[in-house]
């Protein structure tokens, strides 16, 4: 047990997919995986083990925003030594050719800060994802026929940005989207030599304001949890 994660050492799986909502933890566990076990439901973050095709896997909630997956993440990695860490979750779209429900596969992750700013003092760095999840990732989503996109993201502190002339200049330096977890999870991984990616759904589109219909987002979220779940087991 942690101070967040009740689960016991060894309830965790070396692959861990960290969906934003618990409850998509939930449905994603009980959709996908055989032999589900509850590991934990500490402040109803829910997490589940259980199996995909004979490999052991992790379905956690990271809660939103970096401060919440940063309790999460490190705690999975350093007490229950968690190896791969695949973010699955919702991005604004910031680019004309990226529409709603296309995925993206976030190389690297722009922020103004992130948990671990403190420690890079003026320095710049570049939280990269890991290149044979990518690999696996891009290769999964093609044979689903899944509209990918790879490159860029940026890890937003505010969903309610006081500030749309940031989200103006990612557009304008290519970034293809926004959300509010990945640049923390690479950063985390860089640091402890892990493999990390996020899978993202284009959920809405800061261009054009459409929005994925409520009754898409399940089948959107079942492609991403697949694809996931074959970037980690190829
Ligand atoms: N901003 C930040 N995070 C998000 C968004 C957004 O527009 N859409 C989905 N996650």
């Amino acid at each position: 047990m942690t101070v967040h994660i009740g689960a016991k050492l060894g309830d965790i799986a070396e692959t861990v997919l960290l969906p934003g909502d618990p409850y998509r933890a939930k449905w994603a566990a009980e959709t996908f995986l055989e032999n589900v076990k509850l590991v934990n439901e500490v402040r109803g973050m829910l997490g589940f083990t259980g199996m995909w095709k004979g490999n052991r896997v992790t379905i956690h909630g990271s809660g939103m925003g970096m401060p919440s997956l940063s309790i999460y993440v490190n705690e999975l990695i350093k007490d229950y030594d968690a190896k791969t860490l695949i973010r699955i979750g919702s991005c604004g779209g910031m680019q004309d050719k990226v529409a709603v429900r296309d995925v993206i596969l976030a190389t690297a992750t722009t922020t103004l800060s992130t948990p671990s700013r403190g420690i890079f003092k003026e320095l710049q760095f570049a939280p990269t994802c890991d290149w044979d999840l990518l690999h696996n990732a891009f290769h999964a989503a093609e044979a689903k026929g899944v509209p990918t996109h790879v490159g860029g993201i940026y890890s937003a502190d505010v969903f309610y940005d006081e500030r749309p002339d940031l989200n103006e200049q990612m557009t304008r330096h290519g970034i293809l989207g926004v959300e509010m977890e990945a640049a923390e999870l690479y950063t985390l991984a860089a640091r402890y030599n892990r493999r990390a990616l996020a899978v993202l759904t284009v959920s809405d589109h800061l261009l054009t304001g459409e929005a994925l219909p409520s009754e898409d987002r399940e089948r959107s979220f079942g492609d991403m949890v697949e694809i996931a779940l074959e970037a980690a087991f190829t």
